[in-house]
């Protein structure tokens, strides 16, 4: 029964009958605000490569969330930049107890009652070679240990819970963390600490804005020998697999919009929620051609985030989180 019985334009005839028979629905509680916190007071340093984003120091940090909060937004996950002059070879300042992540933690868990805060689990913004995990020593390429690393990313993982974290999400990917970091919290008693994997993470040139705004380029080599390779997509599964069997309670894709098919296959085989991560690069794509007055950013902006949730993501990460809330609240 084609054409002429069947006209598929009889549903989209004004925006009541689309509304009543759209498939999928963006609300602000799907997002998830990515934020950089800092030392200091007062302060908000702009980053260029991401216009409308900043450092913040914890004070300007806890104004920005109770503001996404009042417009919908309900969790943030948080990058640390630690103290000038504080990186090491082994990431220290960002496992000790009173780093700049777990103190913003504190402060947000007690300023802005009911957000969910999570934190990025990973050593690359606190390492002084500014690599994912633990080199040995005289290492001028690069190559990350794997298995030297996960003491040192349960540290991390068990400092943001013991400020207060309501989930946390390595982004490192090391084999074995996932159960490292869980093994970890559950022993000293953070089982209901959430765990959200960075399963499928592609070695992408995505991140590039992300890397200025958190100081984290590796200073040699570069992270193919640990993220996933761009071309696999059977290997995401596997990843995913393994991040679930070792507990994690929620599987992530980064970067989203070039990797849609992975979040497609992964919606398919996995029953857990899923989440993607529209970096930094994505977001700085979106507003740099509106700057140029070459699209118009909102629509463009909502529909990235929609195509997302089409694919199958529940959770979508995103710098737009306010502003995608606000556009949807009008
Ligand atoms: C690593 C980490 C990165 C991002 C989130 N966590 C960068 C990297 O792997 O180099 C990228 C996020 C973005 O580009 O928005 N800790």
């Amino acid at each position: 029964m084609g054409f002429p019985v069947r006209r598929m334009r009889r549903l989209r005839r004004s925006e009541t009958i689309r509304s009543m028979v759209r498939e999928t629905h963006l609300r602000p509680e799907q997002l998830m605000y990515p934020l950089f916190v800092q030392p200091g007071t007062g302060r908000r340093d702009p980053i260029l490569s991401m216009p409308g984003q900043s450092r913040l120091s914890i004070d300007e940090l806890v104004a920005e969330s109770q503001a996404a909060w009042s417009e919908g937004v309900r969790s943030v996950i948080l990058f640390g930049i630690p103290p000038d002059g504080s990186k090491d070879a082994v990431g220290t300042p960002g496992w000790i107890e009173d780093g700049i992540v777990q103190e913003a933690v504190r402060a947000l868990k007690k300023d802005v009652p009911g957000l969910l805060v999570a934190t990025d689990v990973c050593l690359c913004e606190y390492t002084s070679h500014g690599h994912c995990g633990i080199l040995h020593d005289g290492d001028t390429h690069g190559y990350v240990q794997n298995d030297e690393s996960l003491e040192f990313l349960a540290r991390e993982a068990l400092s943001h819970a013991q400020a207060g974290a309501d989930m946390v999400a390595p982004s490192d990917m090391m084999d074995g963390r996932v159960a490292a970091i869980r093994d970890t919290l559950d022993d000293e008693g953070f089982e209901d600490v959430a765990l959200m994997a960075y399963a499928a993470k592609y070695a992408s040139a995505f991140y590039g804005p992300f890397r200025d705004a958190a100081d984290s380029t590796p200073q040699h080599g570069d992270r193919r020998t640990y993220q996933m390779d761009p071309p696999n997509a059977r290997e995401a599964m596997m990843e995913m697999e393994l991040d679930l069997e070792e507990g994690a309670d929620i599987l992530m894709v980064k970067p989203a919009m070039p990797y849609m098919d992975i979040i497609v296959r992964a919606r398919a085989n996995f029953e857990v929620p899923i989440a993607a991560y529209q970096v930094s690069g994505e977001y700085a794509m979106i507003c740099a051609a509106e700057e140029r007055g070459w699209i118009d950013g909102d629509r463009v902006m909502l529909e990235s985030l929609i195509g997302l949730r089409r694919a199958g993501a529940d959770l979508i990460l995103t710098y737009f989180a306010r502003r995608a809330a606000r556009a949807l609240a009008r």
